[in-house]
């Protein structure tokens, strides 16, 4: 029994960046040890048919709000985890703009623990860099985080922004530890003055929204983040990319060769302006949902790779804290990691990309852009088995009700979708199975940082730093 699988998935159709291919897959102490035809296949404990089900890595969502601590009435480490299950994400990364703020070594701790308990799915915790946190980073990163967020722009949970000075500082000192660094790029003061202005001209309708943050407050932060990125070294990633316009910016920094790389999310490509009237403040995101002319870009990007993944932004409120008559005053975001496979996969189906390219921006570019990969992200002997296995043809449509978060309000009620996962397995266990919850998989979750594997730090202008340019040895040399 020496080379017996624990697992076998049989009768499938495997899915990889590349191809579509009828196989089993043999799973062993949480590993694939092998994929192939079923006469290559090892003995195995419990064999499951996946006759009709496409089998596909499990989605990495590296932009998700747990809300824990902080939140309990609208999210926790339990229901968070449970929407990705349900929704075929085996991995989340989660947000530091939690109660307290995830900027010290002792709060990750804290959020570790917490995470550790209560996940059912595999999880990075995001450190928070600000203007206050930028001597942390070093026991940050001891402590365990999967990379940095850094606000530019005032977002739910007012996580005051750093200055550019601040920000170059911070660069620094992260472009020497190899993490990436994820940005909330939109320029504050610009939104700021723009808020105080809509407010004092008494604008309180939906779409007011918009008028306050225009695109060029992304096109303004992508492109100052790129510029400072490029100078230290540090890597980037541009969270929740809303508009064409900022792909400029991105395009021209990719094209420098700067180490950058861009999300968007479900919602800005299947959303728009004509949404506001129907979902009012249910619809409030930062970014905005912006004009239908956005979508085509967005989509393209996808394609030729200005864009590297699909997350969610998965930011649950209470539908009191979504439904109120001023715009001002609705919580921004709704959730979303429990939607994104069904609502990509409707698009699959639809032609607007293939499957291939569906498991590339939801799991294997996660898994390459964050040095999980080939752990993570893919479909192949020695990576984590985890998989999940989807009914490509089920016709559904949305129900705020049954979600699995606590949030129960989104602007996808009511929806159509096509395209459901059935099962969920994270290193070899089912933590979702036949579309319920498996009971014991709750604290089945680990962090994945201990696995993380970026590629040697870049530092540029290291001559340069407020570290090098400070430092005692220097003052000395000058005074000589
Ligand atoms: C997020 C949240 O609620 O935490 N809200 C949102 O509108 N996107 C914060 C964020 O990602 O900006
Ligand atoms: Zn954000």
């Amino acid at each position: 029994m020496g080379n017996s699988a624990d697992l076998l998935i049989s009768n499938g159709l495997v899915v990889t960046p590349d191809s579509v291919f009828a196989a089993s897959v043999a799973i062993k102490d949480g590993k694939i040890i092998a994929v192939g035809s079923a006469d290559a296949m090892p003995t195995a404990a419990e064999t499951v048919d996946a006759t009709g089900l496409h089998v596909l890595p499990g989605a990495i969502d590296v932009h998700v709000h747990f809300r824990d601590p902080g939140y309990p009435h609208k999210e926790d480490w339990a229901s968070g985890t449970a929407a990705a299950a349900f929704g075929g994400v085996t991995t989340v990364f989660d947000m530091p703009n939690t109660i307290p703020p995830t900027g010290t070594p002792e709060i990750l701790a804290a959020k570790h623990a917490i995470a550790s308990s209560k996940a059912h799915v595999d999880y990075g915790l995001y450190g928070l860099l600000g203007e206050d946190t930028i001597e942390a980073v070093p026991a940050l990163c001891a402590g365990g985080v999967i990379g940095f967020k850094c606000y530019m722009g005032n977002t739910f949970g007012k996580i005051p922004t750093p200055s550019t000075g601040a920000m170059l500082e911070a660069f620094e000192v992260v472009a020497t530890t190899g993490k990436r660094i994820s940005l909330h790029a939109e320029t504050n003061s610009i939104m700021e003055r723009r808020e105080t202005r809509l407010r004092a001209a008494g604008r309180t309708d939906p779409l007011a929204h918009i008028a306050s943050r225009p695109a060029v407050v992304a096109i303004e932060a992508v492109s100052r983040a790129a510029i400072l990125a490029e100078w230290t070294g540090a890597r980037i990633h541009i969270l929740h990319i809303s508009s064409a316009d900022e792909l400029r910016p991105l395009r021209e920094a990719k094209a420098r060769g700067v180490d950058l790389t861009g999300e968007t999310c479900p919602h800005y490509l299947m959303l728009s302006s004509e949404d506001y009237a129907r979902f009012a403040g249910v619809i409030r995101v930062n970014p905005p949902v912006r004009e239908k002319r956005n979508q085509e870009p967005l989509w393209q990007a996808l394609a030729d790779g200005t864009i590297d993944l699909i997350a969610t932004d998965h930011a649950p409120h209470a539908p009191g804290e979504k439904t109120r008559n001023d715009i001002w005053t609705v919580d921004c975001g709704f959730p979303g990691v429990e939607l994104q496979m069904p609502l990509m996969l409707t698009a699959v189906n639809a032609g607007r990309l293939s499957i291939c390219d569906y498991v590339r921006l939801s799991a294997a570019s996660p898994a390459r852009i964050w040095g999980l990969y080939p752990r993570k992200g893919v479909i192949q002997p020695g990576a984590d088995a985890d998989l999940t296995l989807v009914d490509l043809a089920r016709e559904w449509t949305v129900d705020d009700a049954k979600l699995q978060s606590r949030s129960k309000i989104s602007p996808w009620h009511g929806r159509a979708v096509k395209g459901l996962p059935m099962h969920t397995l994270v290193r070899g266990k089912f933590v979702m199975r036949e579309r319920a919850l498996v009971s014991d998989a709750r604290g089945w979750g680990r962090s994945v940082h201990s696995i993380q594997q970026m590629p040697p730090p870049v530092v540029r202008n290291p001559d340069q730093t407020l570290q090098a340019v400070t430092s005692v040895p220097h003052r000395q040399g000058q005074a000589a």
